[in-house]
């Protein structure tokens, strides 16, 4: 699993992939043989209405949901081969989630918020945290706790918590949803700059300016992905 080479090849392939959730008697099909891929270095951004399913989607992909039909292959790993150790593992090191509402832990700086995925990895280490936050220009900001700090300033740590052990993906389920045009474009830059540096982004975005930050379109709309275009 270690040998993973990040920044190479095949990032997500997902084949058919559906999902029902049960409520009471009824059953919700919400994803109806979706198929997808990223690959390496690739940002892309996935639009659709309320409710299509779009958190649903990267909860899936995220290895936070296991409960499909289909076939997910993540960094050449088919899912189903993998024992919930390995997954939960692959999750830890290669994976960083930027969630859809504020996730960071209000008892913790934002320097340990950055630096709790490495902790949890047994290899937390206070400086590098604090150098991932300097290059994002937030230093400022590291001893503060997220209750002392803007909405703008809360999902950019988020992003460079996520970013914290170097994943090949960064998944963000709608990280400008709740910021004004001014912090939405700084939290767009800082996901173009992880995108820069080698990791493949999947955004979710309501917005079409933030889609317009990737390099493909993807609308999500009555169970079914769509291409809906290829800027540039
Ligand atoms: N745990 C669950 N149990 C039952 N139904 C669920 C569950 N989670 C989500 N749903 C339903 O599945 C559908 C898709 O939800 P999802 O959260 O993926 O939508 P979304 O596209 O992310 O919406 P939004 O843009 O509002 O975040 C919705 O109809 C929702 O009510
Ligand atoms: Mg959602």
């Amino acid at each position: 699993m270690d040998k993973i080479i990040k920044g190479e090849g095949q990032i997500v392939k997902v084949e058919d992939l559906s999902k029902t959730y049960t409520q009471g008697h009824e059953q919700i099909l919400v994803l109806e043989n979706v198929n997808f891929e990223i690959k390496a270095g690739e940002f892309v951004a996935m639009l659709g209405p309320s409710g299509s399913g779009k958190s649903t989607f990267l909860n899936l992909i995220g290895l936070l949901d296991d409960c499909y039909s289909g076939a997910i292959t993540l960094f050449g790993f088919p899912l189903e081969t993998l024992s919930e150790t390995k997954k939960a593992e692959l999750r830890r090191k290669h994976v960083g989630f930027v969630f859809q509402f504020d996730s960071l832990l209000p008892e913790f700086t934002v320097l340990e918020n950055v630096d709790m995925p490495a902790r949890i990895i047994g290899k937390g280490d206070p400086g590098a945290a604090l150098a991932l936050l300097r290059r994002f220009g937030l230093e400022a900001i590291a001893q503060k706790f997220p209750m002392d700090i803007s909405g703008g300033e809360k999902q950019r740590s988020a992003i460079l918590r996520a970013l914290r052990n170097k994943p090949g993906l960064v998944i963000a389920d709608e990280p400008t949803g709740n910021l004004d045009k001014h912090n939405a474009r700084i939290v767009l830059e800082d996901l173009k700059k992880v995108n820069a540096n080698g990791a493949a982004v999947l955004m979710v975005t309501h917005n079409e300016d933030a889609a317009a930050y990737a390099d493909r379109i993807l609308h999500l709309s009555g169970g079914k992905l769509v291409e809906t275009s290829r800027p540039g």
